[in-house]
């Protein structure tokens, strides 16, 4: 059999999978030893995760460098992959949203100017309305944006909500709900199906349970 590679997220995102696979009888030993190497194989030897960031799952995934990848649908929709979506995991859920200072009328500007870390979702978004707009491309602390000036509004996830009431934002308008997907390379779907079909399967049927 050849080896699966998987591509995962560092952090919380990792975390889930690992355990997902755990339940689905795949142990990673390695992975809960707290270590800092990248790539760390299944105790059968018969998996290896890569631990990437969250924007590059997608881009090793449609490469082929992994076979499967485990990341938000924020990251893949902006990534805009050629990758096949195989399974909701129901875990991650938060949403995009607009959003911006309390009582900001998204109406007023002509070419309203927002901040993000997802600009190509972004611009989808607003031209699907017929907006026009001017997109800031941000790395992080996107809140920081409208609070001094440096855009209307942003487009951002939202989890709790705690980080927009910490700083006096609102959400302004939703717009998709974000959850993990498991995603695989479009190649290896085909020609590691021996592999790749009784494990997706597994994961499905951990779901399944779990859900109840
Ligand atoms: C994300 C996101 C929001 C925050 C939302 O940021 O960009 O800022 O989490 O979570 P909440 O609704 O639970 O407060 P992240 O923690 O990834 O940090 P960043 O701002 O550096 O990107």
């Amino acid at each position: 059999m050849a080896k699966v590679k998987i591509a995962l997220t560092k952090g919380r995102l990792a975390d889930e999978s690992i355990n997902i696979f755990k339940e689905a009888g795949i142990r990673f030993s390695a992975y809960e030893e707290d270590s800092r190497k990248l790539i760390l194989p299944s105790d059968c030897e018969q998996y290896e995760i890569i631990l990437v960031k969250a924007l590059d799952v997608a881009t090793y995934v449609e490469n082929g460098a992994a076979d499967l990848g485990i990341a938000g649908k924020d990251t893949l929709l902006e990534a805009n992959a050629n990758v096949f979506e195989l399974v909701d995991l129901g875990f991650g859920t938060c949403q995009f949203a607009v959003a911006g200072k309390k009582g900001f009328d998204l109406n007023q500007a002509v070419k309203l100017s927002v901040a993000t870390k997802y600009p190509r979702v972004t611009t989808m978004f607003f031209q699907e309305k017929g907006r026009q707009i001017e997109t800031i491309k941000l790395n992080g602390s996107v809140e920081l944006a409208p609070l001094v000036g440096l855009s209307d509004v942003i487009v951002d996830i939202v989890e709790t909500g705690r980080t927009l009431k910490e700083n006096g934002l609102d959400v302004l308008e939703h717009m998709y709900p974000i959850s993990a997907r498991l995603v695989v390379n479009k190649a290896s779907y085909k020609t590691k199906s021996q592999e790749l079909l009784p494990l997706v399967q597994k994961i499905k049927e951990t779901l399944t349970v779990t859900k109840g």
